[in-house]
């Protein structure tokens, strides 16, 4: 009932509808409208009541607030609750303060950070209106080491989305980005936090590099976005919707049928490392070497210079092409 009358809400584009109309067409007492829209109130979305002219939901711009997203995503559990802010420190330090409380499957989803985190302590640019800079949070019932292959599911279901949506050809830089003609257009921060071995709960920090112009000289050189690429505005509403549904499709797969098959399969089909020369750093080696196949737990076989293999799961390591990004 409360997504209907959010819909009837959004659908009079900022005029009031009175708690009378709302009632007679859905067929509820006054009553109940009046509950309902506290609930939606309490959630964040930003409606106001006004005595005998009724209620009327502020109109969001951008098409990226909490109602918006809301209103379109068709997902079971990831994304029931979003909360949404213009401007946050990190989506991810918010997600861990108020993981607790917080059901599995909630998102928050910010227009800009002001001190986004990457990957090894790193800061992740995320200028206003540019990217989807977003956390989900997870508390599924796993080993604390299979926490990693969240991420992959991830980076499966953003190639995916980025690959239907803007008709590009984006790649998976094992394990953790996503490329597009060998810069970076996306990268996944995830953060665990476990008890005797088994996962409390799991944030999954997703940044999409979407209508960004132009990136510094710095980061120019290694860094793209989806409008860089594609020579097109991507609806950011439209590609968080279809990374949160690829998403729980394969996450439901993983936890429920206890299968990451299309994963795998994923992981190798768009994979931007198989059969390349790469540069593997960890802790303070190189070690060059081929990257020869994904294992079906999601881990990445290489073949050495002196001919030896090696796993490497995911981890702290660090891949970059042999004499570019990749
Ligand atoms: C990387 O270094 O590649 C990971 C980047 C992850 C950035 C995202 S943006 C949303 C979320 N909040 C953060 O502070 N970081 C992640």
């Amino acid at each position: 009932m409360k997504k209907q009358i959010l819909k009837e809400l959004y659908e009079s584009k900022g005029e009031y509808v009175s708690g009378e109309k709302l009632s007679q067409k859905l067929g509820i007492s006054r009553t109940a409208v009046w509950k309902n829209i506290a609930c939606l109130k309490e959630e964040g979305h930003t409606i106001e009541s006004v005595r005998k002219r009724g209620y009327c939901l502020l109109s969001s711009t951008l098409g990226l607030s909490q109602t918006d997203l809301q209103l379109s995503i068709n997902t079971k559990e990831i994304g029931k609750k979003i909360i949404y802010f213009d401007e946050i420190d990190s989506t991810n330090n918010f997600a861990k303060k108020i993981v607790n409380k917080e059901e599995h499957g909630t998102i928050v989803i910010a227009n800009s950070q002001t001190a986004g985190r990457g990957r090894r302590g790193r800061n992740w640019l995320s200028p206003q209106n540019e990217g989807l800079w977003m956390s989900i949070i997870l508390k599924p019932k796993i080993p604390s080491t299979e926490a990693s292959k969240v991420t992959q599911i991830a980076a499966v279901a953003i190639c995916q989305a980025t690959r239907e949506l803007c008709k590009c050809e984006a790649l998976i830089k094992w394990p953790n980005d996503i490329v597009i003609n060998g810069k970076k257009t996306c990268g996944i921060l995830t953060e665990m936090a476990g008890e005797l071995g088994e996962v409390n709960y799991i944030i999954v920090g997703i940044g999409i590099n979407v209508n960004t112009k132009r990136f510094n000289e710095e980061l120019g050189g290694v860094a793209t976005s989806l409008l860089i690429e594609t020579e097109k505005e991507i609806g950011r509403r439209d590609l968080f919707i279809m990374v949160i549904e690829k998403f729980e499709k394969h996450y439901q797969n993983f936890v429920v049928e206890n299968s990451l098959e299309g994963i795998i399969s994923g992981l190798r089909k768009y994979s931007a490392l198989l059969g390349k020369k790469i540069v593997v750093l960890r802790k303070n080696e190189k070690i060059y070497a081929i990257a020869k196949d994904i294992t079906v737990d999601g881990g990445l076989m290489i073949k050495m210079d002196d001919n030896k293999e090696m796993l490497l799961n995911s981890g702290d390591v660090s891949i970059r092409g042999e004499n570019n990004y990749i």
